[in-house]
Parts: C-alpha cells; structure tokens; sequence
C-alpha cells in the first residue's frame, strides 16, 4: 500500500517533540550516566525511557513497520528493505549529561534502506529540522534549507570542516582519523589543507544539519551508526547535499556501514570530494 510520507513526517515531528519534553525536565549528571562500550560511550534512564516513549508510540501507530533504536539495537540486527523507523532517542548524550544543550532526537524512516523521512530536534534550543525525500529540508518547518544560496565550494582550505573523535580511542580507526584531522589542520607546504576551522557539536545529527545549513562545509565521521546518521541525512540530501563515503573512493554509502562524508549543497562537489579523500591518512575498517 502507498505510504502517506507525509502524514508519517507530521507523527514523527509530534513524537519527537513529547521526547523533548521529557528530555528537557530530566536532571542527568555525568556521575548517574552508565557506559556501554567504554568509559567515554555514555547512556542514561532518560535515553532508555525515551526510546520507549518514542517507540511505543510508532508501534502503536504504524504496527507494520519496523524499529530499530539505539538502547535496544543488539548485534547482528540487520536493517531490512521494510519501512523501518530508525531512532536516537538522545543523539549527543555526552553533552546531554554535561549538559551542554547540542542534543537532539533523531528519528529517521528507511525505506529499501534509503533514508526517506527525516526529523531531527534539539530541544533545548528548539531547532527542528525535517525532510521527506524529493520534498526538500525545512528548518522549524518553514524555512527552507540551505539558509541561503550556496556559494561554490572552491578548495578545502577555505572550508568549515565537521569532525567527531566518537567512542572509539585506540586502533586503527583511532590513527585513521588522528591523522587525518592533523592534515586538515596543517599548511600546504606539511601536505595538509590548511582547513579554515574543525568544529564538533557532539552529535552526529546535528552536524548534518549544519551541513544541510549551509554553516558547516564538510562533516567527515566513522564510528557512527545508522541511527545517529538516517535523519540527518535526509535533511543533507533535500538541501542538496551528498553523502559518500568516509573512506576514499566509495560514492554510495549505506545507512548501514557506519563511515560517512557530508558535503553541502553548491557547486564543485565532487571536486571537493576528492580533494578531502587524498588526505584521509590510511583507511577506516
Ligand atoms: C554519538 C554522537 C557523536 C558521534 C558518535 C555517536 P550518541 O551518538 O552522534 O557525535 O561522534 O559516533 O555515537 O552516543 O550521543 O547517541
């Protein structure tokens, strides 16, 4: 049966917005927050609670859709080509319980694992971003994105550039990224590109949307996961941007490989592309 998309989005917004709610009267700490991973891989209650709020909600509404969130994704979940809600109930949670209010809730709809629908909300400062494919990006849903007319990418060192260190400290991904942040810091003549500055809001779904903005130029992650990445991405492709891979040469990245490359909407992307993956220093597993 044909989806409403819209009718879909319109839900999503208003859940997303109950999940604020509770997100914004919640009382974390960095001393209450568990770890999953490691020490730096934080949850909390609120994470877990809202997840539930959100996904009961789905289920209740769309019982034919699937649901993927990040508090009860166990290993070996698989994305499938069904119309799949994929959520982070807190996006940011590190800021979230230092309470630095970059947070979001990031809440997507894969169809044949294509990102199709997308919201993502900040609560704290209530900045909604929304996108349902082949209908363009919205900011609070009426402005339209990007904020104004892109100009041409021209080279990388006049380039905003996203990055995020993630959970993972040690490795190869670890060296993967370390090196490649110190080339895009560094001067032409040391072989770098001399970046005009490297930013990290500490939530993947808001770096998209300051990409799909037009404020940021770039956001480069690995680590990540589908649910920190589905919603923003939708936002990032109706404001005309693209989304490659995070590893040199991969034009088509899945929601579902964890390596990705934002580039704003304007022109000579490709180019640009290029000229960032000749400084990514080594590859990411
Ligand atoms: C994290 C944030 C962060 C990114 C990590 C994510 P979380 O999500 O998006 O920016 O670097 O890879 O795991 O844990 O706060 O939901």
């Amino acid at each position: 049966a044909d989806i409403n998309l819209q009718e879909v989005h319109d839900f999503m917004i208003s859940i997303a917005k109950q999940a604020g709610e509770r997100i914004v009267s919640a009382k974390p700490t960095t001393e209450n927050a568990g770890s999953k991973m490691n020490s730096v891989d934080l949850v909390t209650e609120t994470d877990r609670a809202v997840e539930s709020l959100i996904s009961t909600a789905l289920r209740e509404k769309y019982p034919n859709f699937s649901f993927m969130g990040e508090e009860t994704y166990k290993p070996g979940d698989k994305i499938t080509s069904e119309p799949t809600f994929i959520c982070d109930p807190i996006d940011g949670t590190t800021n979230f319980v230092h309470r630095y209010p970059y947070v979001s809730i990031s809440l997507g709809l894969a169809i044949n694992l294509e990102p199709t629908v997308g919201i993502v909300y900040n609560p704290f400062t209530q900045t909604l971003y929304s996108a349902i494919k082949g209908q363009g990006a919205y900011l609070n849903q009426t402005t339209k994105l990007p904020l104004s007319p892109p100009t041409p990418l021209e080279t990388l060192n006049s380039c905003l550039v996203a990055v995020e260190w993630g959970s993972d400290r040690s490795g190869n991904d670890f060296k993967v990224k370390s090196g490649t942040f110190k080339k895009l810091a560094a001067t032409k003549e040391e072989g770098g590109g001399m970046v005009h500055g490297i930013r990290s809001f500490g939530s993947a779904a808001l770096n998209l949307c300051g990409v799909a903005s037009g404020g940021l130029d770039i956001y480069w992650e690995a680590g990540c996961w589908a649910w920190d990445v589905c919603a923003g991405w939708v936002i990032l492709k109706e404001a005309g941007g693209v989304m490659v891979d995070a590893n040199p040469g991969n034009w088509e990245p899945r929601v579902d490989e964890r390596r990705y490359f934002a580039v704003r909407g304007g022109e000579g992307q490709k180019e640009i592309i290029e000229e960032f993956w000749g400084l990514v220093d080594g590859a990411f597993e």
